[in-house]
């Protein structure tokens, strides 16, 4: 579990045009975690700077503890398409929205704007999230920690078996830079939504590139995601557990798989950092730089 840290008192924004309904939010929370667990600050937070806000919390499942261990245990693929069928019929988002992911909701949420482009999202704001995976569990995003012994120790058995793919969330991003091969030819999830295969969708681009803006937040003081540039779609250099190689140096970047190039040469990829740990946002911190900037 987490906390996102309360920081400074709350700003009622005035809405200078108050005629217009304000842009729905879709929120997608991390590992170990609910729809209404600690992401609910946030939640709560926008309902009273922002009246008459739709939010939507994407809850796995029909109650908090299959939501929870949804997060380890429901395929990754499975959760896009069940998210995808769930705000595609909803006639309150048919305008388009903008989508909130926390942590492993970061890399899902980014998923849905690549396969699922009705209704519309227009802004896409990952906080904590791992785009380019995590190698390593080192506080096991700090939950239920025979949860976490169990799929540290299959991430070690063999995180690309079969098997272990489809049943574990964590192995679907795992991403091992000492077999990177293995990594692109059997990660179901991540190297698929990265384009990293020798085929390319092209439909993930041009989805992607429909974003107004593509906001990604890392935390300075991680100690919980490895590594936490990862927030910030770099990675570790192939055969190496410590160099990491900028986004512009990547096949992904340069080649512009997924459409990141194009997103930054036009002003709309944003990557923001704040000091704290894993997800401690303070919620002014937060206005101040994202809301006020791009989720109008
Ligand atoms: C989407 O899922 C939520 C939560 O499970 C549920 O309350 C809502 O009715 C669903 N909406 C649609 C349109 O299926
Ligand atoms: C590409 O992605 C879209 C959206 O998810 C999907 O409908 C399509 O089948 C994919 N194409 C290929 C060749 O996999
Ligand atoms: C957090 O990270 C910042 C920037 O790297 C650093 O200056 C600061 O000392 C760190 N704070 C803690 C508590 O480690
Ligand atoms: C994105 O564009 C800015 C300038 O608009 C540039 O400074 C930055 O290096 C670019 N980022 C990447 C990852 O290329």
């Amino acid at each position: 579990m987490f906390i996102i840290g309360f920081v400074g008192a709350i700003v009622v924004t005035q809405i200078s045009n108050v005629q217009c309904e304000p842009t729905p939010i879709v929120m997608y929370h991390g590992m170990g975690d609910t729809a209404h667990g600690s992401i609910q600050n946030v939640i709560d937070y926008l309902t009273q700077t922002r009246p008459g806000i739709y939010i939507v919390t994407i809850q796995m499942g029909s109650n908090s503890f299959e939501d929870y261990i949804s997060t380890y245990f429901l395929n990754l693929n499975r959760q896009v398409e069940l998210t995808c069928a769930n705000i595609s019929a909803d006639p309150k988002l048919s305008n388009g929205y903008h989508g909130i992911g926390f942590s492993q909701g970061g890399q899902i949420m980014r998923a849905i704007a690549q396969r699922c482009p009705t209704p519309t999202m227009k802004s896409l704001v990952t906080i904590g999230g791992q785009h380019q995976g995590v190698f390593g569990l080192p506080r096991c995003f700090g939950s239920a920690s025979s949860i976490c012994d169990y799929i540290r120790k299959m991430m070690h058995y063999g995180a690309y078996l079969p098997f272990v793919q489809n049943a574990i969330v964590q192995a679907q991003y795992w991403h091992d830079p000492l077999n990177a091969q293995q990594y692109v030819d059997n990660s179901i999830f991540l190297a698929d939504i990265n384009n990293e295969r020798s085929s390319k969708n092209e439909t993930y681009r041009t989805n992607l590139l429909r974003l107004e803006y593509f906001v990604m937040v890392m935390f300075l003081n991680e100690t919980t995601v490895e590594p936490k540039e990862t927030e910030w779609f770099e990675f570790y250099e192939t055969g190496s557990i410590d160099r990491i190689k900028p986004l512009e140096d990547t096949d992904l970047y340069r080649n512009d798989w997924i459409g990141l190039r194009e997103l930054n040469d036009t002003g709309r990829l944003i990557r923001l950092s704040t000091i704290g740990d894993h997800l401690i946002m303070g919620l002014d911190w937060f206005q101040r730089n994202i809301v006020d900037k791009y989720l109008q």
